[in-house]
């Protein structure tokens, strides 16, 4: 049996295959918290029931050592979580001596220090468990709405979001850089397939230390052929209420290990305002920070911005020239670009970057020179402005910063498994 399961299991005799996860004695009775990766069950022990060798071997076992017990699954509303195992037998499968880890607190930097064995305390448990979740109701999201998954490649010859930010490898004695993002294979695919997206790891040397920059990162990047600028935004929106529902719905004993509040993600339903940079400026002046028209927001001004909204905010109409060159001037005001980024709320900032994409030949051609990018190595993107070029657009979500916003971790550091920042690298 697994301890998920429990409630199927009451009055029979059931084995649970796990690590001990913490224990307390009183005497001729022993509380053994098992854990089994699908929960922790509350495992008692007495010497009158099992006799004083299984006793004494019981009292043996440390923290996280491995063992298998196997006894009566009862109700008990005293017990975490609700059910209790009564042991009839216990073997023990390997002692763990000096695990590093103990019950009390410990620094940030020893615990990543140790992130392998970290992973297994009920924190982070419930932190990767939500995000296994946001992960398949992504996935869930553009399957059931016709969207052809199309991996895209991580070995990429060029640039896709800026030169400063690139990973590169030694590729047979050329240079490589490692994918920055999916979305330029996915320009070329939404022209074969109509609806696409791509979900992968993608990487960006970033420089700076702050809590929202991970080294790699991983995105989900939809393109769609034909969608005008205010469907992309409809699509982002319906997409992360979706995702917000399924948390809610899928992740109660997550969200409450945690200690999530869960009435702000409850109000996360379409439309999302929306505000202009122009705006968006005014409202940074309003609280002291005079921005100039063109400068990017940091992660201080996004936070501003994001904390006068109960809900994600869009952010759109950047002035031309301060994001990707790959971004459509709005006809209608050419001094900026149908793009958008949006911000979640609580502070959290930009979870979603996208934008409409230059469908136009030759204006994609003199953005590529502006830009200094090797020509040579944007032909094929050329191409799609040759052959049938049409109305396109997408974005792409970060999936370490939507968790961290929504399990409201101050830091991306614990939102995935193994994380690469500066200067780390281990384990
Ligand atoms: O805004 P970005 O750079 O947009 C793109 O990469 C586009 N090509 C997407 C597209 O239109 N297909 O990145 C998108 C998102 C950000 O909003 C953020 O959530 C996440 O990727 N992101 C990072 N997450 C963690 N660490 C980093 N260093 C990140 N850089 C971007
Ligand atoms: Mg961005």
């Amino acid at each position: 049996m697994y301890i998920e399961e429990a409630k199927n299991f009451v009055g029979q005799e059931v084995e649970i295959k796990g690590w001990l996860y913490n224990s307390r004695s009183s005497g001729k009775v022993q509380f053994l918290l098992v854990r089994d990766g699908t929960g922790i069950m509350q495992c008692v022990i007495s010497q009158n029931d099992v006799g004083e060798r299984l006793f004494k071997d019981a009292e043996k076992v440390t923290q996280e050592s491995s063992l298998i017990v196997k006894g009566i699954v009862k109700q008990d509303e005293r017990a975490p979580g609700g059910f209790e195992l009564v042991i009839k037998d216990l073997t023990v499968v390997q002692i763990a001596s000096d695990y590093p880890i103990s019950p009390k607190e410990h620094g940030v930097g020893f615990l990543m220090e140790n992130r392998h064995l970290w992973l297994r305390s009920r924190r982070q448990w419930a932190i990767l468990r939500i995000r296994s979740t946001i992960e398949n109701s992504l996935r869930e999201f553009f399957n059931e709405r016709g969207f052809i998954l199309i991996d895209a490649p991580i070995l990429t010859p060029a640039a896709a979001e800026g030169t400063t930010t690139l990973f590169e490898t030694d590729y047979f004695g050329v240079p490589a850089y490692l994918s920055q993002s999916g979305q330029l294979y996915m320009e070329a695919a939404c022209m074969a397939f109509g609806k696409v997206y791509c979900f992968g790891p993608t990487f960006r040397a970033e420089k700076s230390k702050t809590r929202r920059h991970l080294t790699e990162f991983w995105m989900l990047e939809p393109e769609i052929a034909y969608i005008t600028f205010e469907e992309n935004l409809q699509l982002q929106e319906e997409m992360i209420s979706f995702v917000v529902k399924k948390v809610l719905a899928n992740c109660k004993e997550e969200l409450k290990i945690i200690g999530r509040d869960t009435k702000p993600l409850e109000k996360v339903d379409p439309p999302f305002p929306r505000i202009h940079y122009r705006d968006a400026l005014e409202i940074l002046r309003q609280k002291g920070k005079e921005l100039k028209w063109g400068d990017d927001f940091g992660g201080d001004e996004e936070t501003l911005i994001s904390n006068e909204f109960d809900k994600p905010v869009f952010v759109h109409h950047f002035p031309e020239g301060m994001k990707a060159f790959y971004m459509k001037p709005d006809p209608l005001e050419p001094q900026t670009v149908l793009a958008a980024d949006l911000l979640a709320p609580e502070g959290y900032g930009e979870i979603i970057g996208g934008s409409q994409r230059i469908d136009d030949y030759n204006l994609l051609l003199q953005r590529i020179k502006k830009n200094n990018l090797n020509l040579e190595n944007y032909k094929w993107y050329l191409d799609l402005r040759k052959y049938g070029s049409v109305p396109h657009g997408g974005f792409g979500i970060g999936l370490e910063r939507t968790l961290a916003w929504i399990a409201k971790l101050p830091h991306v550091r614990e939102t995935i498994p193994f994380p690469r920042l500066l200067e780390k690298i281990y384990p």
